[in-house]
């Protein structure tokens, strides 16, 4: 469905398939989209006496994959261009400097997803604990022994292409870290001219994939600066705990300066909490601290649910939502996954019409 087609009626359908009334459907639009949209408007817009913005339109439109079976609005596609071997791959980083907070149970299941949406996708795993790799289901440690890591291409100027291995079936790509990169930081503190270093390398590869998502290491060191130096889009998990959302200003910070001095067109995705237990209310608290102080400059997407399903599945080498595609949690990295395709439409829409 296109933004034109987008009517009162679809808008109504939308909202009885998410069973809300329209007065709570009107107080939801307003919390995710900071509006006061009172039901009498809802009403204006489904009769068609009024007609929707823009701005909902677009929200809407991109909420779809939440929306369950039997709503007329579709998931965003990828537009396919015969451009695409030329163009570069839209990079996004994971980054958020504490621990824990859900970075590589983020990247490795919004990997399998968009790569199952169909599009080209290369995890890269640039953090020493090489969770991701793990959680992939391969051995990091053999791989050092050959010389194929991450480390390995961006210090010892190995190709790219050779360090990468298909998982999950060979659906998408993997380009492993091992313990070996904990001496990176060293090494690239040592070299001025390294900030730059995983842009050169990732270029090398970089038509063969639509997305490359970046695993950052919970720290703001030199491997998360160049991570930073070479995205389009950052991606911010936050834990739904007291602490956690203390960091996010250091964050927004190093990204404000990543911004200014090298990486211009760097912008924040969204912040996704994680590991949200809707009764705790110190859980509630948080994202409500989170909504208020960040929501003006960055979306809020839905929390992930803290759920046993993620931890079991790191623990058997394979993304959650391969195995469990309704696990709690998938509609928040479907609404991360088709915001992430909205944009890179809208991106070679506009290169389109240069
Ligand atoms: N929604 C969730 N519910 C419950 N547990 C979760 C959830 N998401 C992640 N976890 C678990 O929390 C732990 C930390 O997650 P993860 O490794 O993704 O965090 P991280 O930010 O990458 O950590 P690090 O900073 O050490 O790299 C893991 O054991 C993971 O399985
Ligand atoms: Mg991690």
């Amino acid at each position: 469905m296109t933004h034109s087609e987008f009517t009162g009626e679809a808008m109504k359908a939308f909202r009885e398939a998410n069973t809300f009334g329209q007065e709570e459907f009107a107080l939801w639009l307003n919390e995710q989209i900071g509006r006061k949209y009172d039901r009498n408007r809802i009403s204006r817009w489904e009769n068609g006496n009024e007609s929707i913005p823009a701005n909902v339109k677009l929200f809407l439109l991109d909420k779809a994959s939440i929306a369950p079976r039997g709503t007329s609005i579709p998931a965003p596609v990828l537009i396919r261009t015969d451009g695409d071997k030329a163009r570069a791959a839209t990079k996004l980083a994971v980054v958020n400097q504490k621990g824990g907070v859900g970075k590589t149970t983020c990247t490795v299941n919004l990997g399998y997803l968009l790569a199952s949406k169909g599009l080209r996708v290369l995890v890269v795993d640039a953090d020493a604990q090489a969770n991701a790799t793990a959680y992939l289901g391969a051995d990091g440690y053999a791989l050092d022994q050959e010389e194929r890591t991450l480390y390995h291409v961006i210090l010892k100027d190995k190709p790219t292409a050779d360090s990468i291995i298909r998982v999950c079936d060979g659906l998408f790509g993997l380009l492993p870290s091992s313990l070996r990169l904990s001496q990176a930081d060293a090494e690239l503190a040592a070299d001025p001219n390294s900030n730059l270093l995983l842009r050169e390398k990732l270029n090398e590869v970089e038509g063969e994939y639509d997305i490359i998502i970046i695993d950052c290491p919970p720290n703001l060191g030199h491997v998360t600066i160049n991570a930073l130096n070479c995205s389009d889009y950052v991606l911010v998990p936050v834990q739904t705990e007291p602490m956690a959302a203390l960091g996010i200003p250091m964050l927004h910070d190093t990204l404000s300066k990543v911004k200014r001095r090298v990486n211009p067109k760097v912008e924040i995705l969204g912040i996704l909490p994680t590991m949200f237990a809707a009764s705790h209310s110190v859980d509630q608290v948080v994202l409500g601290q989170i909504k208020e102080l960040w929501g003006d400059r960055a979306r809020i997407f839905t929390p992930i649910p803290s759920s046993t399903l993620y931890p079991q599945s790191s623990y058997a080498g394979q993304p959650t939502l391969m195995g469990e595609p309704k696990a709690a949690g998938a509609g928040s990295y479907h609404e991360v996954s088709d915001a992430l395709i909205a944009l890179m439409n809208e991106q070679r829409q506009g290169a389109a019409n240069v």
